[in-house]
């Protein structure tokens, strides 16, 4: 089975390419490298064994995405490729929209035109906003808190609308909570372009002491510890949940969205415990005001997956620190 990657050299992108080889498909990565590293493919060569087929240019293009679709005689298409910054998405929500949003309908319309029609979403916990309550099902209300969330959301009942259109289109939505971690090798991992957003990679470069400490956003939350609690899953868990769910849709065709989390939730300074004791690092840091659009908890009530993919994640915070620490320490300044 020959599966495209839009976005395919990114964080998880570059994961699910290695799972996908795993499970003996043929995946192949379409990436404009606006947001990832050309020295990603070495890296998947080296990790496979296998040759890494990479097209370069923009999901926004649509009868050259059509092209590979047909060149690589594309089975399923796993869309990976948007913008992802939350605080961005406030500041720039026009190259949001375009971006994310107009890339999603080039790729339907390309997928329409080449006959393909088994597309895995790469939705976000972000629908769902500020949950009333956790765990949080799939069934919860959606709301959008920023133009990147939103963007998900919008895509998301895009492909709906596909689906009640077109009924042999078969799509899974997955609504991703914290992915985290790396490849036990080492040799591929996350690799945010300036002064990091989320938690792991800021605190993996605290630990390399290029940031002199880790600025804690809010210690009054309703939390056991008053910090926010989120569901850290480790990004091989989320890559083997995409080769679950692009099974699922070959196999039994069903259509469907699930939640791809732990089910457990970490408090920020849980993490700092779990990591300097992954790491033998200590990591200062400072209690400082909440982050502005910051929810107090969110974690997944993962059950649905496991229940229709036999899927659930089975690496503990422990690994995800130490798989964080071991990528970069090894490659201090990422692929660069
Ligand atoms: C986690 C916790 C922060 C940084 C976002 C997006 C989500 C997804 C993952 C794309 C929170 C605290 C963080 C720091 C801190 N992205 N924190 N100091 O905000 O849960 O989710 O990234 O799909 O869509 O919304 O992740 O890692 O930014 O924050 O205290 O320097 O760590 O307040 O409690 P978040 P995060």
């Amino acid at each position: 089975m020959n599966i495209l990657l839009t976005g395919g050299a990114g964080f998880i992108g570059s994961h699910t390419f290695v799972s996908l080889v795993d499970a003996g498909m043929r995946p192949v990565i379409l990436d404009n490298f606006v947001n990832s590293h050309t020295a990603v493919l070495d890296r998947l060569r080296a990790i496979t064994g296998h040759a890494v087929v990479c097209e370069r240019g923009d999901v926004l293009d649509t009868a050259w995405v059509e092209q590979v679709l047909r060149r690589h005689q594309i089975a399923g298409v796993i869309h990976f490729a948007g913008y992802k910054a939350v605080g961005e998405s406030v500041a720039q929500p026009l190259k949001y929209y375009h971006n994310n949003i107009g890339g999603a309908v080039s790729l339907m319309r390309a997928m329409e035109g080449a006959g393909c029609a088994t597309l895995v979403f790469s939705s976000s916990a972000t629908v769902y906003g500020d949950p009333a309550t956790v765990p949080i099902c799939e069934n919860f209300p959606r709301q959008h808190t920023n133009p990147y969330g939103h963007t998900k959301l919008v895509i998301e009942d895009m492909l709906q609308a596909q689906r009640i259109a077109h009924p042999e289109w078969k799509v899974a939505v997955l609504r991703y909570f914290n992915p985290v971690g790396a490849h036990p090798s080492g040799l591929i991992g996350e690799d945010p372009v300036g002064i990091p957003n989320n938690l792991m990679p800021y605190i993996t470069q605290v630990a390399l002491s290029q940031r002199p400490r880790l600025q804690v956003y809010g210690s009054d939350y309703p939390t056991p510890d008053g910090t926010g609690v989120r569901d850290y899953i480790h990004v091989c868990d989320l890559a083997e949940g995409h080769v679950a769910a692009i099974k699922a849709l070959f196999a039994q065709g069903e259509s469907f969205t699930a939640n791809l989390g732990t089910g457990q939730g970490h408090s920020v300074l849980e993490v700092v415990r779990a990591f300097e004791a992954a790491s033998g690092r200590t990591i200062p840091y400072q209690l400082g005001p909440r982050r502005p659009g910051d929810v107090a908890q969110c974690y997944a009530d993962a059950t649905l997956a496991q229940q229709l993919l036999g899927w659930r994640a089975t690496r503990s915070l422990q690994q995800m620190c130490a798989d964080a620490w071991r990528w970069q320490s090894r490659n201090p300044n990422g692929y660069r």
